[in-house]
């Protein structure tokens, strides 16, 4: 019970798996990363960010919180979104929420959650800004699921509002922000088609809303 014992024989036959393939592999990787993409994601079990995307150690730096919010006085996130853009030069940064998720579920509610509910107002925050498209839909699983989307396409906006990208892009940096959401159901990633790739852009996709 102390030891985890199976994740640590999990771990030895991975590490060896990896190695038969490319026996370099781990030593080449201690040596640098260069990733070329940024994630932010939801802190959910089923939506690990490398598997989905079928990408291996060192190729994708990740963050991820309850419900993969941008809030804009969260040092963490910010920390991990400038060390990414300046110091890795990733050149693309991904937000991914998913369908079902718990944390936009409970900002539906009018129950009380504890400390959590500070953390859920960004989501409830989102769902006043559209309160009359999510209106207009039939039924309280298409406002779930639309609320999911849009929770997303706001946190794109919010990560294209910082000064980071704001500033990579005034310096001719090349980096677009991209809306994702997954199918915990299907495994199917699907792309909001919101990609914002400069200042204009932004300015653009913001004025529409
Ligand atoms: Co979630």
């Amino acid at each position: 019970m102390r030891t985890l014992k199976t994740l640590f024989e999990n771990n030895t036959r991975w590490a060896d798996g990896i190695k038969e393939k490319d026996p370099l592999f781990f030593s080449k990787l201690s040596k640098q990363q260069a990733p070329q993409y940024l994630w932010i994601g939801c802190s959910d079990s089923r939506v690990p960010a490398n598997q989905i995307v079928g990408l291996l150690p060192g190729e994708i730096f990740v963050h991820r919180n309850i419900a993969n919010l941008v809030v804009h006085t969260d040092l963490n996130c910010l920390s991990v979104i400038q060390y990414a853009v300046e110091v890795l030069k990733v050149r693309h940064i991904i937000v991914c929420g998913h369908y079902g998720c718990g944390g936009v579920k409970a900002a539906m509610e009018n129950k009380d959650h504890g400390l959590i509910d500070n953390w859920l107002r960004h989501i409830k925050d989102v769902r006043s800004l559209h309160r009359s498209e999510l209106n207009s839909l039939r039924n309280e699983s298409d406002r779930y699921s639309r609320l999911c989307e849009l929770n997303v396409v706001e946190q794109v906006f919010n990560v294209c509002k910082t000064s980071i990208v704001r500033n990579s892009w005034k310096n001719g940096q090349e980096l677009s922000v991209h809306g994702w959401i997954y199918g915990i159901a299907d495994g199917i990633l699907k792309d909001l088609d919101i990609t914002v790739t400069n200042e204009d852009e932004a300015r653009e996709v913001r004025g529409k809303k």
